[in-house]
């Protein structure tokens, strides 16, 4: 693809899962935690992120229903965000030495677009391999929860709901499933955490992951200097 793996000194952590899983509460946790362990964190969301990325998002969220959009424009749009998100906010802040917390990130690509609007998962991954010039990263965490609890919370939310959350129930099964194979084929970063329960259960489980790992020998606490 042309594209060479970058190095990095910071540490990139992504949040995934269904609709309603609570990635969004759950993040600003992990901030906390990071802050005051003393670690440089940057959060962060896609679509989105940058001006012309969250453009993009308003576009795939609120797109009229007269012109619906094609499962392909839908991943070229996320894609091509990706791309500006990686380029002007990301890389630079893992170039800077911070945590990036980023929620959701290519693991929604291959769930939502490939498993569940049915896209070519090896285009999906070549085209994905082109917009983020090789970035994976380090841990990813999938909040994993009954698609039906997931979407009556989103539900009950109604303010919150948008385009892909009005998808039908068959949809979300398709993306959960995806999620749970992706994180079988790729155990060394991404951990499955079970997010039917009290937010602060889910938010004790999420701590000690993520304290843990980046305690490991390999992965040295990063302070401020
Ligand atoms: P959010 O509701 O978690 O903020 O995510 C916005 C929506 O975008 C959500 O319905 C999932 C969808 N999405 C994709 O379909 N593919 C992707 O690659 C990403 C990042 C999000």
């Amino acid at each position: 693809m042309g594209t060479k793996k970058q190095q990095t000194r910071g540490l990139f952590i992504t949040l995934e899962g269904v609709e309603g899983s609570g990635k969004s509460t759950q993040i600003c946790h992990l901030e906390e935690v990071l802050t005051q362990a003393g670690h440089r964190v940057l959060q962060t969301r896609e679509p989105g992120g940058t001006a012309t990325a969250e453009a993009i998002r308003h576009i795939l969220l609120t797109a009229a229903s007269h012109e619906p959009v094609t499962p392909q424009a839908e991943a070229l749009l996320i894609l091509a965000a990706r791309c500006q998100h990686v380029t002007h906010l990301i890389m630079p802040a893992l170039k800077r030495g911070s945590v990036v917390l980023c929620d959701r990130f290519f693991d929604s690509t291959f769930a939502y677009q490939g498993f569940g609007r049915g896209l070519d998962l090896q285009w999906l991954r070549a085209a994905n391999e082109v917009a983020t010039g090789g970035l994976t990263p380090d841990l990813t965490i999938v909040l994993d929860l009954p698609v039906l609890v997931g979407l009556a919370r989103r539900r009950a939310d109604r303010g919150q709901q948008n385009r892909l959350d009005r998808e039908t129930e068959r949809f979300h099964r398709k993306v959960r499933r995806g999620f749970l194979a992706l994180a079988a084929e790729a155990p060394g970063r991404m951990t499955i955490v079970n997010a039917n329960r009290p937010a602060q259960e889910v938010r004790d489980e999420l701590t000690e992951i993520v304290v843990g790992w980046l305690a490991r020998p390999r992965r040295p606490p990063r302070r401020r200097s």
